[in-house]
């Protein structure tokens, strides 16, 4: 994508947008973005901008290979409950949604073209992600961002995703507005357990998962208004199987010749969808 389309899809959100480092507003600059204080970032011809230039990419374990994963078995629609799920809590009207830790995009772009009124700022700290994201960007703007400093004016979100990462409630709750919600998903206890029973040997935790901590943690912080349960379960192609094996972190320690001889046959996607509101911060 051309710096200067780049440059013109940013423009609406330039009233959002501050630099992760000093807090100020941007200013477009060319093709670059420029802060009060001269920080600059480049507007990529890949259709993103990297506002965590610092952070170590090549340390990261979530990599093209598991974003690809990832896209195909987003594309043969096994998560769109998970959207189905999200869309029936937003309206279409003029807001801000920001999906803190998007991976490839799938949420933000499906819901950018449902909700045409509204515009999506998807943000991962990998680039990896997001180079994957931008690919097609749809409707959706695209950052590479860490989620603990998210670069955006205190209280300028109508709603947060956070879709199966990790949560930094405190930034949360100086982004989103008074009003504001936070969509947390988190996984059911028998989320991929097909994946989980074949590598159990591998896990710390062995072949059983509990999301409480995570619930208790988010209770800490918001209050669940509203929550959707979704359980399928679906028969597996080899191709499918392939994917599934390799988009999870649940594998990240499962040596890849292990991983080349597993084939699953079927796939439990099990999730908590939560609408929260965020609590008062504690004094
Ligand atoms: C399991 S993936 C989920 C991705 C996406 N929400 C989805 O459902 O496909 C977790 C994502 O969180 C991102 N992530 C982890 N720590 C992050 C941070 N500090 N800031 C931004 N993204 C982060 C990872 O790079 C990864 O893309
Ligand atoms: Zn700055």
């Amino acid at each position: 994508m051309k710096p200067a389309v780049l440059a013109q899809r940013l423009a609406p959100l330039m009233p959002v947008l501050r630099c992760p480092r000093c807090q100020t507003a941007f200013e477009l600059n060319g093709a670059s973005l420029i802060c009060q204080n001269r920080h600059c970032y480049d507007l990529s011809k890949r259709g993103y901008v990297n506002l965590a230039p610092s952070h170590d990419q090549a340390a990261e374990k979530y990599d093209a290979e598991l974003f690809g994963s990832r896209r195909l078995v987003f594309e043969h629609g096994f998560y769109q409950p998970i959207a189905e799920a999200i869309a029936s809590w937003l309206t279409d009207a003029p807001m801000t949604v920001l999906d803190a830790g998007c991976g490839e995009g799938y949420y933000a772009r499906l819901l950018a073209e449902r909700f045409a009124q509204a515009q999506f700022l998807g943000l991962d700290i990998s680039r990896d992600a997001i180079t994957a994201a931008a690919r097609e960007p749809g409707r959706a703007n695209w950052l590479v961002a860490d989620l603990k400093h998210l670069p955006v004016a205190d209280h300028s979100a109508d709603v947060l995703l956070d879709v199966l990462t990790p949560a930094d409630y405190a930034e949360f709750r100086r982004v989103l507005k008074a009003d504001g919600w936070l969509i947390k998903v988190v996984p059911g206890s028998d989320y991929l357990c097909e994946v989980r029973k074949a590598v159990a040997p591998w896990l710390r935790s062995g072949d059983t998962y509990d999301n409480a901590r995570v619930i208790d943690h988010l209770k800490e912080h918001a209050d669940i208004a509203e929550e959707s349960e979704v359980r399928i379960t679906r028969p597996l192609s080899a191709d499918e199987s392939r994917a599934f094996l390799r988009m999870t972190p649940m594998t990240f320690s499962v040596p890849a010749d292990v991983l080349d001889t597993l084939e699953l046959s079927q796939i439990t996607i099990h999730m908590h969808v939560l609408k929260c509101s965020m609590k008062e911060a504690k004094a």
